[in-house]
């Protein structure tokens, strides 16, 4: 047992050292390999010239019309585009991103993904990193582009990301981690008719929650007894809600995008078209940009090789599909080996399901036809996530155990019993190493991340994977299990530690980390 009780050590295991290493190396070389002006490949909406080793972005954060599923409505985004346009940097620049808010609200824009060294206050968190930016205000964000792989930046401001503040941000490796001819990045976020703030409103509202899956009087699973819920406790909710289906959101599913682009039912909405040439490989960035919804994942008839986990590079995995959570990112391998066109498809675990197209270059730019999907027979597995090689764990971590609840009237979701912010932060010192115990007894998945760091996933506490642990930032904690996350807090700052689903976030289901100067 690799983990246990007692206090901290403050030695960096062999998997750290290299890692602050390969860090510094990649702060070098990345200058090196810049030196005069760098070319953004992507057809990301403009951006300035640049200097040696420093990338500069504008991003206009404000209000537009727009029918991204066939139905119009006024969204918010970055530079007039839904996902806002590809930020993109090699391992160890600079990032410079002048963000101006024409919005009428203040907002703030969080670099999900992205460890912040020493530029904490960047990190973008309404009320925890620094003010939000006031309407018709501007602010530059400035931090070292590090760790390489697919992240996303998004409002950190309440719920406004689910109207449309979000888009890619990727850093690219010093190495390629795979062979791959072309890349794709595909964004799928959930979509509503109404404004975020809206049905947040509708959910602490005295009507609560808009769906089946409302209980009456407390009902506590055995496990649960003595959390000190309050009335309509969701802990011990049943799986399935009143109108059978499984109760895994808040909000009625209405529809999904892909890259900005979906179909209510009964509109004609055209679809995210992706153009392969037959028999290249691609590296294909999957987000979930979601306020809400999981999504099951596949691509009929082209296995994924999965290279990396929330930009963290994994040994690989060949699976058909595989289920993703708000916040995380995949990396895949894709083989453009068929010929025609294939439905990319997304699903919520009910089966709602929204669609892109695969089109191989030499067949007509059509749709297949639209036969209902069967879901290949290997998904993802979250325990055989592994890092590529064996990791030191220290033998000494401090267990700090987070157990998660809610209550739905009123609407509100908690961590021990304690809605942010009225809930104090967990402290650290610096180069402390942190053993969190998330224990989610209710009847519904949390997604949880952390910012500023990764944590490895040991796993349920009688089955640690203590061997070799995936990195991540993003973790499902599946309804009633618990997750193991061991992590150094050696990133000084205040960071947020919150699930991804926003209603749960916006209502309490979050904590400030704060991690002292040594
Ligand atoms: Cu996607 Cu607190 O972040
Ligand atoms: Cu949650």
């Amino acid at each position: 047992m690799a983990v246990n009780d007692s206090a901290a050590d403050s030695s960096p295991s062999p998997a750290e050292v290299s890692r602050r290493d390969f860090l510094r190396q990649g702060a070098t070389a990345g200058a090196a390999l810049a030196p005069g002006i760098v070319l953004l490949s992507s057809g990301a909406s403009k951006l300035s010239a640049l200097t040696s080793s420093t990338v500069e972005y504008e991003l206009s954060v404000g209000p537009r019309a727009a029918e991204p599923d066939g139905r119009r409505r006024n969204i918010w985004c970055y530079n007039g585009q839904l996902p806002g346009p590809l930020v993109r940097a090699r391992l160890g620049q600079t990032l410079r991103i002048k963000v101006t808010n024409h919005l009428a609200v203040p907002t703030t824009v969080h670099w999900h993904g992205l460890h912040q060294p020493g530029t904490w206050q960047m990190d973008g968190v309404d009320r925890v990193s620094r003010a939000p930016i006031p309407a018709g205000g501007s602010f530059v964000y400035e931090f070292i582009a590090t760790p390489a792989g697919t992240h996303w930046y998004h409002s950190h401001v309440g719920v406004q990301y689910g109207n449309g503040l979000f888009g890619p941000l990727v850093i690219d490796e010093l190495a390629a981690p795979a062979r791959y001819d072309r890349e794709e990045i595909l964004v799928i976020n959930d979509w509503f008719l109404r404004p975020a703030e809206e049905i947040l409103a509708a959910l602490v509202g005295p009507h609560g929650r808009p769906m089946s899956g409302m209980k009456g009087p407390a009902m506590k699973s055995p496990a649960m007894k003595g959390a000190g819920m309050n009335g309509g406790a969701m802990t011990g909710r049943s799986m399935k809600g009143m109108d059978g289906k499984p109760d895994i959101g808040d909000v009625p599913f209405e529809s999904a995008l892909m890259n900005g682009r979906g179909r209510f039912a009964g509109t004609h909405a055209p679809l995210t078209s992706l153009r392969v040439k037959p028999g290249e490989t691609l590296r294909l960035r999957l987000i979930n940009a979601s306020s809400t919804y999981q999504f099951r994942f596949q691509i009929d008839g082209h296995p994924l090789t999965l290279i990396a986990a929330d930009g963290a590079p994994i040994a690989p995995i060949k699976v058909d599909n595989l289920v993703f959570s708000p916040g995380e990112r995949y990396d895949a391998i894709v083989v453009a080996d068929q010929s025609g066109s294939a439905w990319i498809r997304a699903a919520t675990l009910a089966g709602d399901e929204a669609r892109a197209v695969l089109n191989y270059a030499d067949a007509p730019n059509a749709e297949p036809a639209p036969h209902s999907v069967t879901w290949g027979k290997t998904g993802l597995e979250p325990t055989s996530l592994r890092s590529p090689a064996a990791v030191s764990l220290v033998p000494h971590s401090r267990e700090v155990v987070l157990r998660l609840g809610g209550t739905m009237r009123p609407y509100a979701w908690n961590i021990n019993d304690e809605a942010y912010p009225h809930a104090a932060p967990i402290t650290a010192a610096k180069d402390e190493w942190l053993r969190f115990v998330l224990d989610n007894p209710t009847g519904m998945d949390h997604p949880f991340h952390l910012h500023g760091h990764y944590f490895y996933v040991l796993g349920a506490p009688h089955r640690l994977n203590l061997v070799d642990p995936p990195q991540k930032d993003t973790v499902n904690v599946p309804a009633r299990s618990q997750i193991v996350l061991l992590w150094k807090a050696n990133n000084p700052g205040r960071w947020f530690f919150h699930c991804h689903i926003e209603w749960h976030a916006a209502t309490g289901m979050a904590r400030v980390v704060e991690i002292a100067e040594r």
